[in-house]
């Protein structure tokens, strides 16, 4: 079954994606770090007349990389190309995007630790210097030649920037890193998203979604949705923090927003491992999920949120953990000193 609090785009978030998603930067909510670079940067290339530097966006699922890059393309006036890196397979199928570009436009690769080497390897020279070095002919006949691209804008998207070749990353003249927004944060998103839906809400409901949304704005749209649909079924004329809770409850998202696999690491790691350090793979096989998923989604969370933290031997449960629990806390001596020693890394 799907979870309901995935931060993976599922079908149901696509029907009103388009309305739902912020067209200029003035209404991308928070990352305000990101988006005060992002406006110096395109301020400065388009007073240049140049094309914006290659910008690669990192940082887990429904943060708003995709969102950012249509903006970006927007702002400085170029048309938008999306791909992603499983979907490009041969270096051809690169070369042939490339040469369809325009000055000013953004190619956006989504994934794109995933591209493969010889793919990754035309776009060096392209990101470079905008040209395309193609080989043509076999053996002893063939030649290479050198063709001039547009000057584009390369946008990478990547949820594991520790996969990215060192090359690949180097040609990145903006790395930003996306971060999990504030309760507050995701309260305006919800407030926003509900006036484009058309079913306001009270600010106490959407505080509600928002202290369950995982600081994650794909998810908190997600829970608007649901609620509003409990909502108006209770013929609500506008959203009510009872029913949002209510609604809540029956989806099984939790006061911390999280879900039943959520709870079953950190009971896992309470209850079975003693409050750890355990190996992920350990954890992850004891729980019966897959290793990726639970380093992906849901470890960064929890980490996040201080419920478990990273030691050299594995992960432990912090006294938050036991507590959301219920459990009694009494952690040995030797564990304290590892809390305490890991707990800012
Ligand atoms: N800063 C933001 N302000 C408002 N809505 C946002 C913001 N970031 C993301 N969203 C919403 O969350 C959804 C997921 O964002 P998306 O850009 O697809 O995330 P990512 O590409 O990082 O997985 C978008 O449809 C958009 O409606
Ligand atoms: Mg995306």
């Amino acid at each position: 079954m799907e979870r309901i609090t995935t931060s993976s785009e599922l079908n149901e978030d696509s029907r009103d994606e388009f309305s739902l998603r912020p067209q200029k930067l003035s209404e991308y909510i928070g990352q305000d770090k990101v988006k005060e670079r992002m406006n110096i940067f395109i301020s400065a290339a388009k007073m240049r007349e140049e094309a914006l530097d290659h910008v690669l966006l990192y940082g887990p699922p429904g943060l708003g990389k995709t969102t950012l890059a249509n903006i970006i393309a927007k702002e400085m006036g170029g048309n938008l190309k999306v791909t992603s890196g499983p979907a490009i397979e041969k270096a051809g199928d690169l070369a042939a995007i490339l040469t369809t570009l325009n000055d000013y436009d953004v190619l956006f690769i989504d994934e794109i630790h995933r591209l493969n080497r010889t793919v990754e390897e035309i776009l060096y020279p392209a990101m470079e210097d905008y040209v395309l070095d193609i080989v043509i002919g076999k053996g002893a006949t063939a030649k290479s030649i050198r063709l001039d691209l547009a000057k584009f804008t390369l946008i990478g998207a990547t949820t594991r920037i520790g996969m990215l070749t060192a090359p690949l990353r180097d040609r990145f003249g903006v790395l930003c890193s996306m971060e999990y927004y504030t309760d507050e944060q995701l309260k305006e998103i919800i407030t926003r998203s509900s006036n484009v839906l058309g079913a306001p809400i009270t600010d106490e409901a959407a505080f509600q979604i928002a202290s369950r949304s995982r600081g994650t704005p794909r998810i908190a749209n997600r829970l608007l949705k649901r609620v509003r649909d409990f909502s108006a079924v209770s013929g609500e004329e506008i959203i009510k923090k009872d029913s949002a809770i209510k609604a809540l409850d029956l989806l099984e998202v939790d006061s911390e927003g999280f879900d039943r696999i959520d709870n079953k690491i950190l009971e896992a790691i309470v209850d079975s491992f003693n409050g750890g350090p355990v190996g992920i793979e350990t954890l992850s096989y004891f729980i019966g999920e897959e290793l990726d998923t639970v380093e992906d989604v849901y470890e960064p969370y929890l980490l996040q949120r201080g419920f478990i933290i990273r030691t050299p031997r594995g992960r432990m449960a912090t006294e938050k953990a036991y507590k959301h629990l219920k459990r009694n806390y009494n952690k040995s001596s030797e564990q304290e000193v590892q809390i305490n020693l890991f707990h800012n890394e």
